[in-house]
């Protein structure tokens, strides 16, 4: 039987440049001759993407409750944790995860001012207690996030999504969020700076990466 993959996660802010180096990462893994499985969140299986599409745009006039959003998101996880994440580990195969649990303790918890224990439990129930053996944070502050936004999104029509839309002191609130829900966890979670160009933070996370699982 093969060993267990490794699974590794990407977290932070809207515009941080995470799903970029999210690929990159996961190409080099498989220059090395690895087996990885490239997934996101919310979505990477079809009731995922549905569900992708229900909390980035809200498809009436009603607003989505923060219940309903951290449980949404929760949905996500459970089905793409059983359907393929667990399923690809057991195999041998690497996962690499756009966003996962640490998301909904960050953006419900203190960027919509869920409870944390509440988060935990249902990210427990979501992930199966799978637990990443490495997440990369890559910080940026809100002004970046904000400028690498608008120049993704322009000239497009419609462009922002619900949650980029929020006010400012909410991403306010999720930039210093993801740094205190980092420092709980040091030995899972390392933090990048993410200001730099994306070359020289695709070193470090391969640097980080090598050290931590190769
Ligand atoms: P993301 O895929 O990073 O957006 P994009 O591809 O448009 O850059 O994330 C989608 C949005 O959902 C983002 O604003 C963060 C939010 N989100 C939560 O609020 N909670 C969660 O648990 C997850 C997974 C995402």
């Amino acid at each position: 039987m093969s060993a267990r993959g490794c699974f590794i996660t990407f977290e932070g802010p809207d515009g941080s440049g995470k799903s970029t180096q999210a690929g990159r990462l996961a190409d080099r893994l498989r220059a090395t001759g690895l087996g990885v499985l490239s997934v996101r969140e919310p979505g990477g299986t079809d009731t995922g993407e549905r569900i992708r599409q229900l909390v980035q745009h809200t498809p009436s006039q009603e607003s989505l409750c923060a219940e309903a959003e951290t449980l949404l998101f929760a949905a996500s996880r459970a089905q793409l944790t059983r359907q393929l994440v667990l399923p690809a580990l057991a195999a041998g195969t690497w996962v690499v995860c756009d966003r996962y649990a640490d998301s909904t303790a960050v953006y419900q918890g203190y960027g919509r001012g869920m409870d944390l224990d509440a988060i935990r439990a249902i990210n427990r129930m979501a992930t199966a207690d799978t637990e990443p053996d490495l997440t990369l944070l890559v910080d940026v502050t809100v002004e970046t996030g904000q400028r690498r936004r608008a120049a993704r999104h322009a000239g497009e029509a419609a462009a922002y999504d619900r949650m980029e839309n929020q006010a400012r002191d909410f991403h306010e609130r999720v930039r210093a969020g993801y740094l205190a829900w980092a420092r709980q966890f040091p030995a899972r979670i390392r933090t990048v700076d993410g200001e730099r160009d994306a070359d020289a933070v695709a070193q470090e996370i391969w640097t980080m990466t090598k050290a931590q699982l190769l």
